[in-house]
């Protein structure tokens, strides 16, 4: 991380809000706004968030699923603990992490991914591990959701989004692809939303 990278993230609007309402990221305005507008996640649900640390999304689950609900959050990092939110440290392209949030859920009604690979600057090799993460996501939706149930995931765009979105699009009655506000205007992703699962 520069320290122009530093300085700049410091003076974003988002960065300062999320940080006066005590949320773990900027992230978290992002779930917030796909949520205000497509009504992914809603109270009592239970949520699986993959690549959850900090943790942001997972704050912003839990506000929404409410005490009737329940958020399971998966990640390679650690997070500091969250009251009522399960967390499960592993890799998700692991079968061994993927084998162990089933033992934890047997279904969900909603699945979020917000995964991200390490970012090298290499535009296409950062477009093919996110849309390789954004695959392990929609597999772990396809086994993990209830019918009728919702999928949010992050990609970050290039020549292989096309074929991702045609694949999502087979499993769910409603896709669209979607950018928050608050998401930084020279970045590449996109949020791919499914809703109503067909089963
Ligand atoms: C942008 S951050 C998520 C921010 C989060 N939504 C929030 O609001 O706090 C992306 C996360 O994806 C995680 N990640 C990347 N690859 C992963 C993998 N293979 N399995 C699990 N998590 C992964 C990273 O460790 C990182 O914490």
């Amino acid at each position: 991380m520069s320290k122009r990278w530093v300085r700049e993230r410091k003076r974003e609007p988002y960065h300062k809000q999320a940080k006066r309402a005590g949320y773990r990221s900027r992230s978290a305005y992002k779930l917030k706004q796909i949520n205000d507008r497509y009504n992914i996640i809603e109270s009592r649900n239970t949520v699986v968030d993959l690549g959850a640390a900090p943790g942001g999304w997972l704050q912003v689950a839990s506000e929404i699923v409410g005490p009737s609900g329940r958020v399971v959050g998966v990640d390679i990092q650690n997070i500091d603990p969250i009251d009522g939110i399960t967390f499960l440290r592993g890799d998700l392209t692991k079968t061994e992490t993927v084998d162990k949030i089933f033992k934890l859920v047997n279904k969900a009604d909603v699945v979020i991914s917000d995964m991200s690979p390490n970012i090298t600057g290499n535009y296409s090799m950062d477009h093919a591990r996110s849309v390789d993460l954004a695959e392990h996501a929609y597999e772990v939706a396809n086994r993990l959701l209830k019918k009728n149930g919702n999928f949010l995931v992050k990609v970050f765009q290039g020549d292989l989004f096309d074929d991702y979105l045609k694949k999502v699009k087979t499993s769910f009655g409603f896709t669209k692809v979607h950018t928050p506000k608050a998401s930084r205007k020279s970045s590449s992703e996109v949020y791919v939303i499914g809703k109503g699962f067909r089963g």
